[in-house]
């Protein structure tokens, strides 16, 4: 058995294999639910034999959606409609996440398709925040947050992650990556601020450790908690790999099963040196160094090349996302490259077994 297609536990869950679905936006929702689309989408993925289908960034107050059509968890109604991703993934003995995010100073975009310029409060956006005043370029200056505004955020946060375990996600997944709030406040590029939240190393975590914990509180030993971070601005002075060691290490303290090591977002002036798998080594070091479970992601495309990248055990499972989209049943092809069978759905399975 490879071991892209062996077991792995992760906290309290049990994934069939560690070839998992990156979770990706799909700018298709109505007022934060989703939508047919999101059924057809995460549908394909659940038949397709992922261990994880991650749900895409999912807001958990509206002024955190990145665009007006994104997916939101700040209502219970929409964690009724999100949670029939979970009850048809388990139906296929896969697991579900969801990835709960703000989107900060990036907040109030047009989709991909539309240019992804910001939309202005009188074309139906709202003004956005930030850890600081300080715009990511080509935005709008965010309103800095005050203290009681983090405290709001805090709670919604911990609210989102409390909707998302009554939807009966295996997985929450706090976003703290890309240049969105979270990673706003990591950064010494974004985060300005001179009180307990800014300057110093321990002030930029301290909200996301305050979030991790208080996330833990409301995710029960039975599931998995992981947080996604950007490994590395890929800037001069920006947040590096050796502060996400760092940080790996305190998140890691307060029940932080994994983390989901990807890279970036921070500023247009990032250098990154794309190529095969160019955010591993980040995946590598956290899990060596810091003593916790990472996934790799980025440009992770063949069977072959996420074996070689499981196989020393160095990095726990691969997360993989357009791919994924190319083909929503990578994993089973994936496993008849390394020589492994994996099911097909029993709807299926009569035309892809041998009869006598
Ligand atoms: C359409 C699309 C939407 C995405 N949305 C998200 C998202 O919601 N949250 C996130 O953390 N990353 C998001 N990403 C990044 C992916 O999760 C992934 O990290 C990235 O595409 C690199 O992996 P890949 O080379 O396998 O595609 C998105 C990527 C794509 C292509």
């Amino acid at each position: 058995m490879s071991k892209l297609f062996s077991e792995l536990t992760v906290g309290g869950v049990t994934f069939k294999n560690r070839a998992w679905v990156s979770p990706m936006c799909q700018y298709s929702a109505v007022n934060g639910l989703i939508q047919d689309w999101h059924a057809v989408h995460y549908g394909a993925f659940i038949t397709g034999g992922a261990g994880l289908v991650m749900v895409e960034a999912s807001a958990v107050h509206p002024d955190g959606r990145i665009t007006p059509a994104d997916s939101g968890i700040w209502t219970d109604q929409q964690a009724q409609v999100l949670a029939e991703i979970p009850r048809f993934a388990h139906r296929q003995g896969t697991k579900a996440g969801i990835q709960i995010a703000h989107a900060g100073r990036k907040a109030s975009a047009k989709a991909p398709w539309e240019g992804g310029a910001q939309v202005s409060v009188g074309e139906g956006g709202w003004q956005s925040v930030a850890p600081s005043a300080v715009a990511f370029e080509g935005f709008t200056e965010p309103t800095a947050l005050s203290l009681s505004d983090i405290a709001l955020l805090r709670a919604d946060f911990v609210a989102a992650a409390e909707r998302a375990i009554s939807a009966d996600f295996d997985v929450v997944e706090i976003h703290s990556a890309h240049g969105y709030l979270l990673h706003e406040f990591l950064s010494p590029i974004s985060n300005k601020r001179t009180d307990e939240y800014g300057g110093s190393f321990e002030n930029r975590i301290r909200l996301l450790c305050q979030i991790a914990s208080e996330v833990r509180m409301v995710v029960p030993a039975t599931r998995a908690l992981f947080v996604r971070i950007s490994a590395s601005d890929w800037i001069e002075g920006g947040w590096g790999i050796d502060d996400s060691v760092a940080l790996s290490r305190e998140l890691k303290a307060r029940g932080v099963d994994l983390v989901d090591c990807s890279s970036g977002g921070t500023s247009l002036a990032q250098k990154i040196e794309l190529g095969p798998g160019y955010q591993v080594q980040f995946a590598r070091q956290i899990q060596q160094e810091a003593g916790i479970l990472t996934n790799a992601v980025g440009l992770i495309t063949t069977a072959e090349q996420a074996e070689a990248i499981l196989e020393d055990g160095t990095v726990a499972a691969v997360m993989i996302g357009r791919s994924m989209l190319g083909n929503p049943r990578w994993p089973i092809q994936a496993a008849a490259d390394l020589g492994d069978e994996i099911p097909w759905p029993n709807q299926y399975a009569r035309g892809f077994t041998a009869r006598s």
